[in-house]
């Protein structure tokens, strides 16, 4: 498969993570591959395994040094390995604000309990002592607060009558050795999933004013204006109306601005089958580049276009000064 994303692995210990997801990654239809093995613990036994099987490993101790100075080594290896993904998997350093936000939504940590419950260490005994019927392990992006990003997915597991920290541990690795390269592979291809890139549309559609979401032959649509007059602006086609990909239907200002568009980029853009003569324009968003933010003014423009006088006539207004 072309175009696999390159991972490096951060770990302190074990690395039994590390070995879960390095093998999945061996599997053919694997949408990512692991191009380093990094850790803080130059004897960390994961190393050996990673070297074994002839991944590039890296190692630089953090004792006496500052956070910060140690993140910046840590950096340039994961940058000189050609990363686009960051996978900490045991690895029990706080990672400093600049590191993270170099990284944002490129970091990908895993903890073992069912967040937002247990952040922190020692979260199989706090599960016992709370009570609790299910543990588990949450795989989540990572930002500068501890163990608080956005949950990209959990396995929950019974706590049984007589567990203590080892037996539930025990039990929470094998779901962690599942989680893991799943999650991992949802998120490094979320861009060519329609669900997900239905998701951004939804969002940048309902973030405009008056509009509200209303199925078009079977697909989500989008109308500004009330109920009864309004007015579509957006569709989306997720292999409908004869077309053959996922897009996106706006409205433009009508013939011109659609050949315009058509010889910008005939990648991105084309005649909908049906839409076409009446001056909509389709965008492609299943190509796993796309920009959302000209999506958005893509929306926008469209929006405006098919708008009440009484909704545009404050932008046209601001628009003359
Ligand atoms: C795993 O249980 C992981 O969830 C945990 O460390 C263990 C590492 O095991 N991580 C944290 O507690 C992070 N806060 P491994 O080295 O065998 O993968």
């Amino acid at each position: 498969m072309a175009d696999k994303a390159k991972i490096a692995i951060l770990i302190s210990g074990r690395g039994s993570n590390m070995a879960a997801i390095l093998y999945a990654s061996k599997l053919p239809k694997c949408p990512y591959e692991i191009i380093l093995v990094a850790s803080n613990n130059p004897d960390a036994q994961g190393l050996k395994l990673a070297n074994a099987e002839g991944i590039a490993t890296f190692a630089h101790a953090h004792k006496g040094m500052s956070r910060e100075d140690h993140d910046v080594i840590m950096h340039d290896a994961i940058i000189t390995s050609g990363a686009d993904y960051i996978v900490l998997a045991g690895y029990m350093r706080i990672l400093s604000a600049d590191f993270v936000q170099k990284w944002t939504d490129k970091i990908l940590n895993i903890h073992p309990s069912l967040l937002p419950k247990y952040k922190g260490l020692n979260t199989h005994q706090r599960a016992i002592d709370a009570g609790d019927n299910y543990a588990g392990c949450s795989v989540h992006l990572v930002t500068s607060a501890l163990d608080d990003g956005t949950v990209l997915g959990q396995i929950k597991v019974k706590i049984l009558a007589d567990d203590d920290t080892d037996s539930l541990a025990d039990r929470i690795i094998f779901a962690e050795h599942q989680l893991y390269p799943a999650a991992i592979t949802a998120y490094v291809t979320r861009e060519k999933n329609p669900e997900w890139i239905l998701d951004q549309v939804r969002a940048r559609a309902l973030a405009l004013d008056e509009t509200l979401e209303r199925p078009s032959f079977g697909t989500p649509a989008w109308r500004v204006g009330n109920e009864k007059s309004g007015k579509y602006f957006a569709y989306f086609s997720h292999r409908h109306f004869g077309e053959n990909s996922i897009s996106l239907f706006v409205k433009t200002s009508g013939s011109d601005e659609q050949e315009a568009l058509l010889d910008a980029d005939p990648m991105l853009y084309f005649l909908p089958k049906f839409y076409g003569k009446s001056g909509w324009i389709a965008v492609r968003l299943d190509r796993g580049n796309t920009d959302w933010d000209h999506v958005e003014a893509m929306l926008s423009k469209s929006w405006r276009i098919v708008a009440p006088k009484r909704l545009t006539k404050l932008i046209d207004i601001a628009h003359e000064f």
